[in-house]
């Protein structure tokens, strides 16, 4: 679906220059952190949740699987990137049951009170851990198919954050085209796997590291989207007014270059930040730019103005990280890319929502207009009550003459088997009965409006 609309949003733009400036500006990018946790200073985990939730962030990514993590963020609305650690990649790879296993006890057992919306399997494997690169695929697959068998699979995806060094050229952004030693082996098989699981790709993006590696020729104000020279590409004259963007367009001609199809993959930046303190050899490195750089992106993505090669195109970013991280190895750096102290206090003043209303978890703006061709689907929203919900399915299944047979046990609806699940099923029915009218989707606060389609394989969610 997510393809589909992707495809009809591109032949817009192209079409109708100004029209689809409505389409881009409605689409803007969410903003989401990196909850690292290699540190020993660190708040506990449900204070941690709290802090999150005030700061109006809305998405947060963590790198393994904690059960404390995930019991704090439950009921949250904050939306969870989860992760497979890169030494459990190779079990996952060899073995179907202890897949299965993992996604019962590490996702099913939380969902959907946390809402946990992918699986990172490992982190920059081909650059850190390459002598794992042949199970990579295959723990994904086993993944998925767990997913697949909980029925979990439509609201939970699988993917892998990759580092941009697994390019082998990435200027100018049109050239920007993969390593061929991973190419037909690893790359190719799993941007695959990903259009064929309706998944998306993940990578992380520092510009930091290219201005540290080589200060004489990238400018540091390109590297921090302040006002520099735009940099033009030489292929199709795009001209490109920061080295983030040129970086995540570089990715993508390289994902294009392997298959046409591969445009339609979003794009989900897993990592991307700035230091606050470095070593004397990291240039660059200082509060002054940090704030800068991560003051400079939210604005950017919340612009919804997309990339050169992608107007209009959110891209969900996660900056890299939440806190400081005293016990990271390797250059000074490394454990200073936190945007708070671990006692909470801001390294410097940054805003993660363009307005003063903070709406966790809503950050995405309005329903998109306009795009009913997708399907639109109204569906319970996280934090109500469970007694609210209950009243509210009660309503529907009743006097409101919304279909819930698929929701009853045995059916094709049952599993998830929640009463967060059930509702929205419920919900969406009675919805699409009065024909997607106006306030039809309310349910005294519960329910909102969602151009998401929840359907599997086996269950199919009406819409018009
Ligand atoms: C993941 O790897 C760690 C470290 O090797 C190990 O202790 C743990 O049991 C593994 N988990 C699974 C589910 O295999
Ligand atoms: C491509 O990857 C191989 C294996 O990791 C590495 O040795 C080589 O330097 C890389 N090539 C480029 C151009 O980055
Ligand atoms: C954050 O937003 C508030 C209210 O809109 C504003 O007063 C403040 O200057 C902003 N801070 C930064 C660092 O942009």
């Amino acid at each position: 679906m997510a393809r589909r609309l992707d495809f009809l949003r591109a032949s817009i733009l192209s079409l109708c220059m100004l029209a689809c400036f409505i389409f881009s500006s409605a689409d803007p990018s969410s903003v989401g952190v990196n909850y690292g946790r290699v540190a020993d200073n660190l708040p506990d985990p449900k204070t941690v949740a709290q802090f999150v939730v005030k700061q109006g962030i809305g998405r947060v990514k963590i790198y393994d699987s904690n059960p404390a993590v995930l019991q704090a963020f439950a009921r949250t609305g904050v939306q969870l990137i989860i992760g497979l650690p890169n030494e459990n990649i190779t079990t996952m790879a060899k073995d179907t049951s202890a897949a299965y296993t993992w996604v019962l006890k590490n996702v099913a057992a939380y969902f959907p009170a946390t809402r946990i919306t992918s699986i990172a399997v490992g982190n920059e494997v081909l650059a850190t851990v390459p002598y794992l690169a042949g199970d990579l695929l295959g723990a994904m697959n086993n993944l998925h198919s767990a997913l697949v068998n909980l029925k979990l699979d439509g609201y939970i995806k699988v993917s892998t954050p990759h580092s941009l060094s697994v390019l082998e050229s990435s200027y100018p952004p049109s050239q920007g085209r993969f390593n061929q030693t991973w190419v037909d082996s690893v790359i190719h098989p799993i941007l695959n796997f990903l259009v064929t699981t309706g998944s998306i790709v993940m990578v992380n993006v520092y510009p930091f590291f290219a201005y540290k590696g080589n200060p004489a020729e990238v400018a540091l104000d390109y590297a921090l989207f302040q006002p520099a020279k735009n940099v033009q590409d030489p292929t199709n004259n795009l001209q490109y007014s920061s080295l983030f963007d040129a970086q995540v367009d570089a990715f993508y001609s390289a994902m294009v270059a392997l298959n046409s199809q591969f445009q339609y993959l979003p794009i989900v930046v897993t990592e991307t930040g700035w230091p606050s303190q470095g070593d004397k050899d990291e240039g660059g490195s200082s509060v002054q730019n940090a704030a800068t750089y991560n003051g400079n992106l939210v604005k950017h993505l919340l612009s919804g103005s997309g990339t050169p090669l992608r107007p209009g195109k959110s891209i969900d970013t996660f900056i890299f990280a939440l806190f400081n991280e005293n016990k990271k190895p390797g250059p000074l750096s490394e454990r200073n890319y936190g945007l708070f102290y671990p006692d909470m206090k801001p390294v410097y003043p940054l805003n993660f929502t363009s307005g003063d209303h903070s709406s966790p978890g809503n950050s995405r703006g309005p329903p998109k207009k306009g795009g009913s061709s997708d399907g639109k689907f109204c569906l319970a929203k996280d934090g109500i009550s469970d007694s609210q919900l209950q009243a509210a399915l009660d309503f529907a299944c009743g006097p409101g003459g919304a279909d819930c047979k698929p929701i009853q046990p045995g059916q094709a609806c049952f599993e998830p088997n929640n009463l967060h699940a059930h509702a929205s099923y419920a919900f969406n029915s009675y919805f699409q009965l009065n024909h997607q009218k106006e306030g039809t989707c309310y349910f005294s606060g519960s329910a909102e409006v969602k151009s998401w389609n929840p359907s599997t394989t086996s269950c199919k969610w009406p819409s018009r």
